[in-house]
């Protein structure tokens, strides 16, 4: 097995001895090939919106590209009803294991391979930790070989038929791809995206060996953050371009309250044009008069059908009924999403007539404030401290108002899920909440990260639930406004098309 990356430098992207490259079945050769490569996919697994974003854009994309989607083999992947046939190998480097890939053609045509590694993914729980929500110690090896795969298969070196164009990689655990691939000086270009920049996946300087890195890595300019080794600033120092996931962010991030540490090298990238801001849309899945996940499917006309999923879940979640609005989170339970604030403004809200309804999970801190909330009122707040779809998707279409006060959010799709299943969202005016939702419209934001600015939105909420037809008028806004994929994907495509033009003429550092 080498032990470093220079040991396996490679001369050209595509070596020209593999075999000849096929598009997938039935699409014309002029589509580019994408690889896009993540930790999550909510066909199989997720722990928030990089699952949806992940099982949703590329199937967005696949009219106008061959796209393909690269995650690791955890067994919720490999023991689903897809059958899996292994169609590639790719060798261990350093303290990387060796691999097998995996091919998935799922029913709606989409490929995905899966890295095949049972040491590193064969495992119980999230794709990042145990049940008890603790990490995997070798989270950072577990991500190198996932990132070190996508370089491996952008060189051809993987036995597959098949060989992208271009790196679509996503968050920390796919960031390392780009680095991978600048030392070894593979010309492919490569696309970060940054769902989340507070969670950047360090590890210490010494892991530079095991992860077979050259010495480099551990310069300022290429990995090194505060005497670690960050996965996300390797992506951000050496991918092609990084897009994040909605326009203020974007500019957010530049800046030191949102930008992590990371704010000077965002904004030298924004100033070169090489950082931009793309909103997500959502999937068909989230249409109100065809989910099948709902006790009665509703459109905007026909909002009866509200009632009974507000009726399902009040009787769940043993709410008794009330002259108040329903109001609901659906969230990891994390300091981003601002849930000691839902905490600190619960007993007003009750006090003026609210109920409460949570599902998520979290940090074990907010799960047991939560669950002595709903202790305190029995009958008025109720709390499942877990995930599951089908209730998410019910909640949604049950409540009033959902929740979404968050300190930051790079994007949100919850308040664009909520918004099409007629819940108003009472947000903060932060990142993609700023750019989706229209206060007073199809929903309420306010400013300040504080109890009471937070609860003058709530009051407002409680105001306009007093006349049921302004509060229609705003459901019946709010259900046609989010973004579909279709239209949120065009920029990808634009920005796919870009970066290939200039490919041959880019000097990658
Ligand atoms: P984030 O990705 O920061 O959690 P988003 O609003 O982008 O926020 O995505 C939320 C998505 O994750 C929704 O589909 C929501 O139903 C789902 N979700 C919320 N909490 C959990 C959880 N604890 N586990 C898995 N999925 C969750
Ligand atoms: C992250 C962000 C969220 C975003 C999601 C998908 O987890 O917290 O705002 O919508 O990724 O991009």
């Amino acid at each position: 097995m080498p032990d470093q990356l220079a040991d396996v430098r490679l001369e050209e992207p595509c070596p020209s001895n593999l075999p000849p490259i096929f598009p997938a079945e039935g699409m014309p050769k002029r589509h580019k090939r994408i690889l896009f490569v993540t930790s999550e996919f909510t066909d199989f697994v997720k722990a928030g919106g990089l699952g949806d974003v992940s099982a949703a854009l590329p199937r967005a994309l696949l009219a106008e590209h061959d796209i393909r989607v690269l995650l690791p083999g955890y067994p919720q992947v490999l023991q689903s009803a897809v059958a899996c046939k292994v169609v590639g190998h790719l060798p261990g480097m350093a303290a990387l294991p060796a691999c097998d890939i995996g091919e998935l053609r799922l029913a709606d045509g989409l490929v995905v391979y899966a890295l095949i590694c049972p040491e590193l993914y064969d495992r119980h729980g999230t794709p990042y930790g145990d049940d008890q929500g603790q990490e995997w110690p070798d989270n950072h090896i577990r991500f190198a070989r996932l990132s070190l795969a996508a370089a491996d298969i952008a060189a051809g070196r993987s036995e597959l038929s098949w060989c992208p164009d271009l790196l679509h990689v996503n968050d920390w655990p796919a960031a390392l791809a780009p680095a991978y691939m600048a030392w070894r000086e593979q010309a492919t270009p490569s696309v970060l995206t940054i769902h989340n920049l507070g969670y950047q996946g360090s590890c210490p300087l010494g892991c530079c060996a095991e992860l077979g890195l050259p010495d480099t890595a551990g310069l300022p300019e290429s990995m090194e953050f505060y005497g670690k080794l960050s996965f996300l600033k390797a992506g951000i120092s050496h991918a092609s371009h990084i897009t994040t996931v909605s326009e203020t962010y974007a500019r957010e991030i530049t800046g030191e309250k949102f930008g992590c540490g990371m704010h000077g090298v965002l904004t030298q990238r924004r100033r070169r044009g090489q950082l931009s801001g793309i909103t997500h849309g959502i999937d068909g899945s989230w249409t109100p008069n065809l989910d099948p996940h709902l006790v009665e499917r509703f459109d905007a006309t026909h909002l009866a059908g509200k009632r009974r999923n507000a009726e399902h879940v009040e009787r769940q979640f043993g709410l008794l009924p009330g002259r108040g609005p329903l109001f609901a989170v659906v969230s990891r339970l994390v300091h981003q999403k601002g849930i000691d604030l839902t905490l600190a403004i619960a007993d007003e809200m009750i006090a003026a007539g609210g109920r409460l309804v949570v599902i998520g999970r979290g940090e074990p801190e907010l799960e047991q404030a939560m669950k002595r909330l709903a202790e305190n009122y029995p009958g008025r707040v109720g709390v499942h401290i877990g995930f599951d779809e089908t209730e998410a998707r019910r909640i949604f279409a049950a409540s009033d108002f959902l929740l979404m006060p968050s300190r930051y959010e790079p994007c949100g799709l919850s308040q664009m899920y909520a918004q099409r299943f007629g819940s108003l969202p009472i947000a903060r005016h932060t990142g993609g909440l700023a750019d989706t939702i229209v206060d007073g419209v199809t929903g309420l934001l306010f400013r300040d990260e504080t109890p009471e600015s937070y609860f003058d939105a709530i009051s407002r909420a409680l105001n306009i639930y007093r006349y049921p037809d302004l509060l229609d008028a705003m459901r019946r806004k709010a259900m046609k406004s989010p973004l579909r994929w279709e239209d949120a994907a065009r920029p990808y495509t634009s920005l796919y098309q870009r970066l290939l033009q200039q490919a041959p003429a880019r000097a990658f550092r």
